[in-house]
């Protein structure tokens, strides 16, 4: 989704803008603009494409000044294009706006500006930000942008600058994510933090409507109503680096092989090897809260929503607690039975997408619990949920998530403990032996990652291909479906998953010897039934390609290539199967010479609807 930057200061702003840009790309982009305050006057520059076009366009005209704001779109309203692209202005040019989110009520305030004689020069939701600023300025950028705010209904993390006030960066947000970094003679904002790392490690995280007032020496934030608000400053421990690319060629494949360290930091603390105690600091909830829930849900959407699906069947297996787990964009239309007795866990990553957070704020309203498992501290996810569950997988950058998917499993299966022991579903001995496998499971991923050339051969043999299937049973069928979404997000291969056992009730069909099939057969008390189902796809001529634990040669003996991990519990094989699934799609993604990084449509943070 949209990237933000902003900022004022002693230094120059283009660089820092363009810099805190292409930290930003990772978020998906269509076209980027900056504006800068040069000798008093408003400059934009802004085209379609990537940063490098803006670059150009900068080398041509330079833009020295010491406030700016820049942007990253990724289109919504209207096709990518220059005249789109952020920032927009006013008719006089005398003041920009960048804006991420959607203005749901654009086409009555458009009509409305219309008949007072503004004219429009792009498709964009944004353009009737810039006008309607023009129509409620008076002299006064602050008063504004709280008039405007009053009359646009949506999402929005909204940076003004005004050349008739250019000691000041306005900035504001709703629903869209929006940072407050502050330096010593300078102060930035930013749509995340790794935009302005390199600047400060002082951070204000933003609530809903509350409007910042940047200048160079200070920041100031107020409610619409004009009442000053305190803010804690987060220090931001980790560094610039672990938000870089460290030597390899892409943020997805380091991403990858940085599994083996996030698993570990999620479960560090929490399970200990000598410790029968599950220790959950920012989680609150007692025996005598858990006797009365009588279901979860776990709302969540794509990748973090598989992990979802993982999290229903062990929580259900352990804790003995029914568990239903739906699509975040499903789940808030669907009138839900929910209420006090009900806990809802969301998954999120970013903690900042639109769907899980409304999803969240529903289950609020109807008085549920709310537990948010989430990667980033800070984020909306974790101020609004009343327990938080943090992923310590660190900056994922990649759009196609990997590392915050297994760090995820482990939240599911420390959750699922949690609740077993508090309810006394389950014995210590019990508890012992899950904890000691958990804690393996870093070193097997580890020598999962050292196995490559199996996968490398597959993804040389089959990058060609237009449709793959994968198959599962059980718990290897919600690893298929995350499978299958990685290669097809990154590779553009059309990708189907299907719980093994439903092939022959229709997609069957559809196998041939044009078709791989990716086979999981980890799970032991299925073993046979799966052997069967890939012989079935065989005698249809598909290649098969097979992940299983080892020992189980006869998987071996009716594929074309088997891929064998390391022995682990059945619950616990989704955090082994899913890497060589992941390596896989990487391979096939490069061998297509795709931009695995950042693929063609998506978003890393789907901050609307
Ligand atoms: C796929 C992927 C997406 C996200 C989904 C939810 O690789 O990354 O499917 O998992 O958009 O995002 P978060 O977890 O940030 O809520």
């Amino acid at each position: 989704m949209c990237g933000i930057v902003g900022y004022i200061g002693k230094n120059e702003a283009t660089p820092i803008l363009m810099e805190g840009l292409e930290k930003l790309e990772y978020r998906g982009y269509d076209s980027a603009g900056v504006a800068v305050i040069v000798d008093d006057k408003i400059k934009i520059k802004k085209c379609k494409g990537r940063l490098k076009n803006l670059e150009k366009k900068l080398e041509k005209e330079k833009l020295p000044g010491n406030i700016g704001i820049g942007h990253t779109r990724w289109a919504t309203h209207g096709e990518p294009s220059d005249t789109n692209s952020h920032p927009h202005f006013n008719k006089s040019g005398t003041l920009a706006v960048v804006h991420n989110g959607i203005i749901e009520n654009y086409i009555y305030i458009k009509e409305w500006l219309e008949s007072l004689g503004y004219e429009f020069q792009s498709d964009t939701d944004t353009e009737v930000i810039a006008h309607l600023l023009d129509y409620n300025y008076d002299g006064d950028l602050i008063e504004a942008v709280s008039k405007s705010i009053d009359k646009i209904e949506g999402s929005y993390a909204l940076g003004v600058i005004s050349e008739i006030e250019p000691d000041k960066l306005v900035a504001i947000r709703k629903d869209s994510p929006l940072i407050v970094g502050l330096g010593e003679g300078e102060n930035f904002i930013a749509s995340d933090i790794p935009a302005i790392l390199n600047h400060t490690r002082k951070i204000y995280m933003l609530e809903d409507r509350e409007l910042v007032i940047l200048s160079k020496d200070g920041v100031e934030i107020k409610t619409l109503e004009g009442m000053p608000v305190e803010k804690e400053v987060y220090n931001i421990t980790w560094d610039a680096e672990s938000a870089e690319k460290g030597g390899y060629e892409h943020f997805m494949i380091k991403e990858i092989y940085e599994q083996p360290k996030a698993i570990r930091d999620t479960m560090n603390s929490r399970i200990m090897k000598d410790s029968d105690d599950i220790v959950i600091d920012d989680i609150n909830l007692t025996a005598e809260d858990l006797k009365n829930i009588n279901r979860v849900f776990i709302v969540a959407c794509g990748t973090a929503y598989h992990a979802g699906m993982v999290g229903k069947y062990v929580i259900e297996k352990l804790a003995r607690i029914p568990v239903e787990v739906d699509i975040a964009s499903e789940f808030r239309y669907r009138n839900p039975l929910i209420d006090e007795n009900t806990l809802l866990i969301i998954i999120s990553q970013s903690g900042e997408t639109a769907d899980t957070l409304s999803a969240l704020r529903l289950a609020k309203k109807k008085n549920c619990r709310v537990i948010a498992v989430t990667n980033v501290v800070g984020s909306s996810a974790s101020r609004e949920a009343d327990d938080v569950l943090y992923t310590w997988a660190g900056p994922e950058i990649a759009v196609a998530s990997t590392k915050a998917y297994t760090t995820q499993l482990i939240s599911m299966y420390i959750l699922a403990l949690y609740f077993a022991r508090l309810n006394g579903e389950m014995e210590v001995e019990e508890y012992r032996l899950i904890r000691d496998e958990m804690l393996e499971l870093p070193d097997k991923v580890n020598k999962l990652l050292e196995d490559k050339e199996e996968l490398q051969k597959f993804a040389n043999n089959n990058f060609g291909h237009m449709d793959m299937f994968y198959i599962g049973r059980g718990l290897d069928g919600a690893v298929s479906l995350e499978g299958a979404l990685k290669l097809k997000e990154i590779s553009y291969i059309h990708a189907e998953a299907y719980a093994a056992g439903e092939l022959k009730h229709g997609p069957i069909a559809l196998i041939d010897e044009d078709i791989p099939v990716i086979a999981l057969a980890t799970q032991n008390e299925l073993l046979d039934k799966m052997i069967s189902n890939i012989k079935e796809v065989v005698t249809r001529g598909a290649k098969v390609i097979s992940f299983t634990l080892e020992g189980n040669t006869d998987v071996g003996k009716v594929s074309d290539q088997v891929i064998y991990m390391p022995k682990t519990i059945s619950i616990l094989t989704p955090v082994l199967s899913v890497i060589p699934l992941q390596l896989l799609s990487y391979y096939v993604a490069v061998h297509r010479g795709c931009d695995v990084d950042k693929p063609k449509n998506l978003a890393k943070s789907v901050t609307v609807e």
